[in-house]
């Protein structure tokens, strides 16, 4: 979309997971140019859905979110962009109808879009700008476990970046559990283990999701923007 997409496989290089989603990340406004054009693109329901957004880069983000996932579908698949149709689950979570093999996940927030697609995986994805003004303490206490809330804390002047890091990484998850707003994040816990790898746990008892070998990868987002990819391989059914 503009030469400064970028679009790979991710590579942790320390699994045993075969297959990977690929990634995209994008940014509205080094799309503008182009974002108008390509969005005639889109399926009528889409472009009246961007129209609710009463902030143009509201819609901007959302337009950019649905081209950039449809050019990962079409990669995957060999789909015409044109003939790619998105439904949403009960929870509000796009799938492909025409492909559930194929999960798909997109986020946005400030002046990045990030779309994930992955064959016989779930994935989720979430990318947000490092807000200034924030009470990332009263927050923090409302979404972080104690354990979380000593890492942000750790990390002094970067405590913002890591406020966000470890968001990232734990609505990743929640997106791609994809059951909508959790009850209490507080119940999942990302912890960085000795090996640098990034681990869910579930804070007392609860459904054994976690125990399927999730993979959390932090994504690369550039300047005053974190973001994370959680996936893990769908279980047989
Ligand atoms: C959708 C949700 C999961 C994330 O919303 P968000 O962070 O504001 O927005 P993002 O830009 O990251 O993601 C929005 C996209 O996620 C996708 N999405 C919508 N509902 C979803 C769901 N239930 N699960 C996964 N993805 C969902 C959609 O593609 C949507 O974009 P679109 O409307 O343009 O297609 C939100 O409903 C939510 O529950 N957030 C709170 C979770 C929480 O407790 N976080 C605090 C601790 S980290």
């Amino acid at each position: 979309m503009t030469s400064g997409d970028r679009e790979k496989g991710t590579d942790m290089g320390h699994d045993d997971t075969d297959a990977r989603p690929t990634v995209k990340i994008a940014s509205p406004a080094e799309s503008r140019d182009t974002l108008a054009l390509r969005a005639e693109s889109l399926p009528d329901a889409e472009r009246q859905e961007a129209s609710r957004y009463l902030r143009a880069e509201d819609r901007d983000r959302f337009l950019l979110g649905r081209l950039i996932l449809r050019d990962l579908i079409h990669t995957s698949t060999g789909l015409p962009v044109s003939a790619i149709v998105l439904k949403r689950d009960s929870h509000g979570r796009p799938f492909l109808p025409a492909d559930p093999d194929l999960d798909v996940n997109l986020s946005h927030s400030g002046d990045r879009v990030a779309a994930a697609v992955g064959r016989g995986l779930r994935v989720g994805i979430d990318v947000e700008q490092h807000r200034t003004g924030l009470d990332i303490v009263a927050i923090g206490r409302q979404v972080f476990t104690p354990y979380e809330r000593a890492v942000i804390a750790a990390a002094g002047s970067g405590a913002l970046a890591a406020f966000f890091t470890q968001w990232t990484l734990k609505e990743a998850l929640i997106k791609a559990l994809g059951r909508g707003f959790l009850d209490d994040p507080r119940r999942i816990e990302i912890r960085r283990e000795k090996d640098g790898i990034f681990q869910p746990h579930f804070v007392g008892s609860g459904p054994d999701d976690l125990g399927h070998r999730w993979r959390l990868q932090v994504l690369e987002c550039g300047d005053h923007h974190s973001g994370a990819l959680a996936f893990r391989a769908r279980p047989s059914p």
